[in-house]
């Protein structure tokens, strides 16, 4: 028995940091942070369990479900808001979900782990999930060093998924990780992000490109196949080079950066739901979604959109 995607949702803190907001204490400029990276404002505020309570509730009120008819939480952070205990049991209670909760860290590609790993524990039994990817990166980098402080956003989106299609919601997906390359791009416990920017951007191109070549083989189809793609949201210039090779559009590709900066595991949820919110996905449409970061880790997964025939 396959899932479905049957709500979503999403929360951002209120207080809008803008380009022009560091280069008033900063040296940079609206110019160069557009031109290098797309980003032109991000929100920062909260903590990651209230992003992700909200961004739940939201996601439920989409679906029709009440908190107790959800089985299984998995939350997708790097930014937990404490080391014990895990930041999804906060939730769990806040949102009176029944069932496991658990944290994933997989970095920037945290929310499509989080997504293959709940649909395959709905395999498995579980009846309905609630994934969200949640973060506070701001904490977590110094907003002084502006060659690390522009990227950086803080946010939180959510979708519910259910058990009871007759397809499978996961058409292919890949997961991967390169534990050498840690070095290029991490945070120590009360640290600061640390990121060798340039090497980054080359290996997030290159292990992205293989990511999705790999799932759309697997797949059996081509680019004019999907629907719609919702990659990572860190850099404009990244998904453009990655499109590019790939032989995806930007017409095909959903982009919240500019407005979000890089939220790391809440990206790819946040992008998708706001193009959900616009209609750009049908049933029975092939969506693509793709994520890279620290680790490096990467992950990529084609679902099929649509919930007709789910038996509730
Ligand atoms: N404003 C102005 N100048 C800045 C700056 C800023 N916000 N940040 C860095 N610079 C400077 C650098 O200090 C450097 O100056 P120098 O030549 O005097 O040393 C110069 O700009 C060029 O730096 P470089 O690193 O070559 O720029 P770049 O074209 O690679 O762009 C990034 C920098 C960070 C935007 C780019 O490397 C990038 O996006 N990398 C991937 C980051 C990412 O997405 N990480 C998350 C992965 S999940």
């Amino acid at each position: 028995m396959g899932s479905a995607i049957t709500g979503w949702g999403e929360a951002l803190p209120e207080r809008v940091v803008t380009n022009d907001d560091f280069a008033a204490r900063l040296d940079t400029s609206d110019e160069w942070i557009v031109a290098r990276t797309g980003i032109r404002e991000r929100r920062m505020g909260g903590t990651t369990s209230e992003l992700a309570i909200e961004a739940g509730r939201a996601a439920l009120k989409s679906a029709g479900v009440d908190g107790s008819e959800v089985d299984l939480l998995v939350l997708a952070t790097t930014t937990p808001d404490q080391t014990i205990p895990a930041t999804s049991a906060v939730v769990h209670d806040a949102l009176g979900c029944k069932g496991g909760a658990f944290d994933l860290n997989a970095a920037c590609a945290g929310f499509v782990y989080a997504l293959v790993t709940a649909d395959s524990l709905l395999r498995a039994g579980h009846r309905r999930a609630l994934v969200i990817g949640s973060e506070t990166l701001s904490k977590v980098t110094d907003q002084d060093d502006r060659s690390t402080a522009v990227l950086f956003g803080d946010g939180a989106a959510a979708i519910v998924l259910e058990s009871g299609m007759p397809d499978e919601l996961i058409v292919a997906y890949d997961l991967g990780v390169d534990g050498a390359a840690t070095p290029l791009l991490y945070a120590n416990h009360g640290g600061y992000i640390h990121m060798e920017g340039r090497e980054v951007f080359r290996r997030a191109v290159r292990c992205e490109l293989d990511s999705i070549t790999n799932v759309l083989t697997k797949a059996g189809i081509g680019p004019q196949d999907v629907a719609l793609f919702v990659p990572h949201q860190a850099n404009v210039r990244i998904i453009e080079a990655v499109n590019e090779r790939v032989g995806l559009t930007m017409e095909q590709t959903a982009i919240v950066l500019d407005r979000t900066g890089n939220t790391s595991a809440a990206s790819i949820p946040l992008a998708l739901a706001e193009a959900a919110d616009a209609g750009r996905v049908a049933e029975g449409d092939l969506v693509l979604l793709s994520g890279f970061g620290a680790g490096m880790t990467w992950a990529s997964a084609i679902i099929r959109w649509g919930q007709e025939g789910l038996a509730r």
